[in-house]
């Protein structure tokens, strides 16, 4: 069984209380709910963490070395500008996909920019919880080799 490590950044535990018609409804944990059912239904290990703390991102990712198969990570604002978290996931060379809630192309100027994307296989932005569901299956996909 393949192990995917859900990683959520800065903010993302407000989500359901903040910016509701960027962000949704819908708080963190039931979005988590959501993607452990889908996630036993298609026999995939998942594990989450947020932290509004960039270094305990970095210490998280760093972690993942011999313990994750794949991350999917949704750094929140750090996307836009943590050459830390950055650098992390390119030396951990595991493969990882960036999730955004909500379209970061269509709102401002600063969000269309993440220093991520670079080190990521691809990013998936603007559809909300469906986002890590298509991210999980682009690993799965990934780690069988296509
Ligand atoms: C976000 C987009 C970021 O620009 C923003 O800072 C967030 C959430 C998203 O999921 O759409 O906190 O990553």
């Amino acid at each position: 069984m393949k192990k995917i490590f859900i990683i959520n950044g800065a903010n993302l535990n407000l989500t359901g209380i903040r910016s509701k018609i960027i962000y949704g409804l819908e708080n963190l944990d039931s979005i988590n709910d959501y993607i452990n059912d889908y996630c036993k239904k298609n026999d995939i290990n998942v594990e989450f963490f947020q932290s509004n703390i960039e270094g305990e991102i970095i210490n998280k990712i760093h972690s993942s070395i011999d313990n994750q198969d794949g991350i999917i990570i949704n750094p929140g604002a750090y996307s836009h500008y943590s050459y830390g978290i950055r650098d992390a996931i390119e030396s951990i060379i595991i493969p990882t996909i960036e999730v955004h809630l909500s379209n970061i192309y269509a709102r401002e100027e600063f969000r269309k920019k993440s220093v991520i994307s670079s080190v990521c296989v691809g990013v998936i932005s603007g559809f909300g919880k469906e986002g890590y569901i298509l991210a999980l299956d682009a690993i799965k996909n990934i780690l069988r080799g296509y």
